[in-house]
């Protein structure tokens, strides 16, 4: 593994305790690219409100809507989407980040 340059020289290795930062600012880095990717793959929007949510599943029990199938989405935190037409809402919360541009 990498030298400890202490371990060259002969004198004592540094305190672990002045090492570990390092160590902690590397993993917390490669965790938030990790959930980046993650959300950016599998994250969406959320419908804004019950109601709403509701409004659809009334028009799916009427007939006027088909019946959305369930898919992998993670709910990115404050990511709402904002329209007021229920139907936009249910249909771009099945949505995935990555997804956004093929449409717009
Ligand atoms: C399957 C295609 C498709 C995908 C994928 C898609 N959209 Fe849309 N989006 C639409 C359509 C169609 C409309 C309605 C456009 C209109 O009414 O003018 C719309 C409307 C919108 C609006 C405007 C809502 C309003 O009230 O005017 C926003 C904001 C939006 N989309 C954001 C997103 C985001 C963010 C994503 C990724 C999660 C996304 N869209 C993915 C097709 C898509």
């Amino acid at each position: 593994m990498s030298q400890r340059p202490g371990t060259l020289t002969g004198s004592a290795p540094a305190p672990s305790r002045r090492r570990r930062w390092p160590r902690i600012v590397g993993w917390s880095a490669l965790a938030l690219v990790l959930a980046g990717v993650v959300l950016y793959a599998f994250g969406g929007m959320w419908v804004r409100t019950s109601e709403m949510r509701a409004a659809y599943q009334a028009m799916v029990e009427r007939h006027e809507q088909p019946a959305l199938p369930a898919r992998f989405v993670v709910p990115v935190p404050g990511c709402v989407c904002h329209s007021n037409d229920p139907v936009l809402q249910a249909q771009h919360a099945r949505r995935r980040l990555r997804e956004c541009s093929s449409c717009h």
